[in-house]
């Protein structure tokens, strides 16, 4: 009866200890999360949780403390246990803390210094706009193919629209959607031109720059998510990627931004 008192004072402090860093960490998250009706739990800030630490211990101090009688409860346990005085058990399990806990510390220690590769705390822009310094050269430029007469400019839509198809239409679909056949293999979609957060926010140039550089010519925000945007400048003379534009804002129905408009 004596002894199991004993353990009661030194095994109730670490009992609360240990409950309360359980539920300040684990418990208190998810109550948290119900009471709130978040859809994620909602993690206690560490600086708490260690200030509540701290007080806590600093309480069971004063209450180990407070009396002569107390202070000899709880640590009879731990002298029984260095004299081998008290049960077995006792003794081991404190040779397996003293041995343990060094190492445990150093190794928790350690792990927290290291430095960790992490992925990079911004996303990838999608759709950059013209940020990037390899954009500089192409603000200003127009369409030569806008403000042709009927026939002229009908001359130019159809060649861009075939151009289109053989060239763009494999990725951002033939509907102009984002779909096309080989869309389903890239690790980024294929914008649609269709949605109005594409080339429908952009001034004409600057979907020239992009047709032209591709995702080559991205600035570092939009790399390295391998965006499968082939640079066109080889391959098609600036003329053909006009007539392209011209087309693919008529087929996917949306307008080019123009400067100085609202
Ligand atoms: C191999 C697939 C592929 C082909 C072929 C391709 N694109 Fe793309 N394109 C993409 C991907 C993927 C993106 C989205 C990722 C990015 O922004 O780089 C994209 C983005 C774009 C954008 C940027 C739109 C925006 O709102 O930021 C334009 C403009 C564009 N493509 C035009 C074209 C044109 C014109 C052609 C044909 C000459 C073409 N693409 C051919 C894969 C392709």
């Amino acid at each position: 009866m004596k002894k199991r008192k004993r353990v009661g004072i030194l095994g109730g402090t670490v009992a609360i200890f240990v409950s309360t860093f359980v539920f300040l960490e684990w418990v208190f998250p998810y109550a948290a999360q119900l009471i709130v009706g978040y859809s994620v739990p909602l993690p206690m800030p560490r600086t708490l949780v260690i200030w509540s630490m701290v007080l806590v211990t600093i309480t069971l101090a004063v209450y180990v403390a407070s009396n002569t009688k107390a202070t000899e409860e709880f640590f009879a346990p731990l002298r029984a246990a260095v004299r081998r005085e008290g049960p077995r058990w006792q003794s081991i399990v404190l040779r397996v803390a003293a041995v343990s806990v060094p190492p445990i510390i150093g190794l928790w220690v350690f792990f927290s210094a290291l430095p960790r590769t992490a992925p990079p705390a911004t996303t990838r822009q999608q759709h950059p706009g013209t940020s990037g310094p390899s954009a500089a050269p192409y603000v200003g430029l127009s369409n030569p193919f806008r403000g042709l007469t009927a026939d002229d400019r009908d001359a130019a839509l159809s060649a861009g629209r075939a151009l289109y198809f053989r060239d763009c239409a494999p990725c951002h679909g033939a509907k102009h959607d984002g779909e096309g056949p080989a869309a389903r293999a890239q690790s980024l979609r294929p914008v649609s031109f269709r949605d109005p957060g594409t080339i429908a926010t952009l001034v004409e140039d600057a979907v020239f720059w992009r047709v032209n550089e591709g995702a080559a010519g991205l600035p570092p925000v939009s790399t390295p998510w391998d965006s499968a945007m082939p640079a066109w400048h080889d391959d098609l003379t600036a003329d053909e990627m006009w007539q392209i534009i011209l087309s693919e804002y008529d087929d996917a129905d949306v307008e080019p931004r123009v400067r100085g408009m609202q």
